[in-house]
């Protein structure tokens, strides 16, 4: 078996295989082979994966020879029938991928379609990048900041420590919550679901309360749209809380839907100058009906920043959490002697499994 690393475009860092991963694919008699520079942006030279046992290649040989390829985003090159692909290309939204793939007959798996489960943790593409996003947006905010987040003693005189307000704590806004305290910052958190409450409190943070949620167990630990006089009560306290705030940081999502718009025009105009918002759900439609996806704009002398690829800005560890997870991944799709199984009968392969034979063969995509 032949499985080919490509080198992702677009300004993405990371990459799927490293070189000590490569050496341990090889063991198992796997040819390895790799676009020249994939690892580069993660600081892996092509040496480093020869000396591993992987061949270098121009990207046309790779996509060619590889039985299975491995990426982030998907190649914009066509693919041969019956080619296996791995990578994370939201299927559930992104139309124009799927026909592409059925379109060429490639088997292909996106990860992010992982359900969040205990047994699915080790191949949860979301869950892990989620939280490496949440740590950078902390410190790309303190940096935008034009103050300190720890409160400073001197003889100088005392300097309060910054407010931070995080809203939605999923993955992202707990990773956020931990990695503010750390640097001193006094931490309010919002959510829908009360379940994260204990959780916010665990980390240091102060947990903000709307009453009246809607929190459907049905909804998988997820949260669900919430009725129009719920939201205009949020809508206010959001407000309340991030007029005190220095930095708000905002992770809400719904799985499927556009993000809740939960700061609005007025509540920025009502934010102190200087202040920075940073929007972690630029990518799927914003929580600050003002942020631009990967821009930084000011209104009202307050920073609002959009980065949707912030997981890219930390290549080194990120691609690292990334092979393991396409390395467990690929051990779930072997069977007990080692071989290659597509008929698997594991739902996490089930469940990413999106075209096969020139059909869409997922439910949730069929669905959408
Ligand atoms: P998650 O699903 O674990 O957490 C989202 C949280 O938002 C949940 O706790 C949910 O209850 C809460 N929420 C939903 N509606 C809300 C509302 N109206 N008010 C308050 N809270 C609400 O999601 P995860 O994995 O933490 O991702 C968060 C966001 O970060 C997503 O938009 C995701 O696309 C984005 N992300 C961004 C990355 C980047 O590089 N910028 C990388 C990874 C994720």
């Amino acid at each position: 078996m032949t499985i080919g690393v490509l080198k992702e475009g677009n300004g993405e860092n990371r990459v799927v295989l490293l070189p000590e991963h490569a050496a341990k694919l090889v063991k198992k008699e796997i040819t390895v082979l790799l676009e020249k520079g994939a690892g580069l942006a993660s600081f892996a030279a092509d040496d480093s994966y020869q000396e591993a046992g992987a061949t270098i290649k121009s990207r046309a040989e790779v996509l060619k020879e590889a039985d299975i390829l491995f990426s982030i985003h998907p190649p914009a090159e066509a693919l041969s029938k019956g080619k296996i692909l791995i990578s994370v290309f939201g299927p559930l939204t992104n139309k124009p991928a799927v026909e592409k793939l059925v379109k060429e007959g490639v088997i292909s798996y996106s990860l992010d379609m992982i359900p969040r489960s205990t047994r699915a943790q080790a191949v949860d593409v979301l869950s892990s990048m989620a939280t490496v996003a949440g740590y950078k947006a902390v410190l790309v905010a303190a940096s935008a900041l034009p103050g300190f987040f720890p409160m400073f003693m001197s003889a100088s005189g005392t300097i309060k420590p910054s407010r931070v307000l995080i809203l939605g704590a999923g993955v992202a806004g707990l990773q956020a919550l931990a990695t503010a305290r750390k640097l001193g910052a006094v931490v309010e958190v919002f959510d829908v679901r009360a379940a994260v409450k204990e959780e916010v409190l665990s980390l240091g943070g102060k947990f903000v309360e709307v009453e009246g949620a809607k929190d459907e167990a049905s909804a998988g630990g997820y949260a669900v749209e919430q009725s129009e006089e719920y939201k205009k009560k949020q809508a206010e306290m959001i407000q309340q809380h991030a007029i005190q705030a220095d930095v708000v940081i905002t992770t809400a999502q719904i799985p499927g839907r556009k993000a809740p718009d939960l700061i609005t025009k007025e509540t920025v105009a009502s934010i102190k100058p200087g202040s920075v918002i940073l929007d972690l759900a630029a990518s799927t439609g914003c929580n600050c009906v003002l942020t631009q996806d990967n821009k930084t704009i000011e209104s009202s002398g307050v920073s609002i920043i959009g980065n949707s690829n912030l997981a890219s800005t930390t290549p080194s560890d990120a691609s690292k959490m990334l092979v393991n997870i396409y390395l467990n991944f690929l051990d779930l799709m072997f069977d007990e002697e080692g071989k290659l199984n597509l008929d698997v009968e594991d739902e996490i392969v089930q469940d990413t499994c999106i075209t096969r034979d020139g059909s869409v063969v997922n439910e949730r995509v069929k669905g959408a």
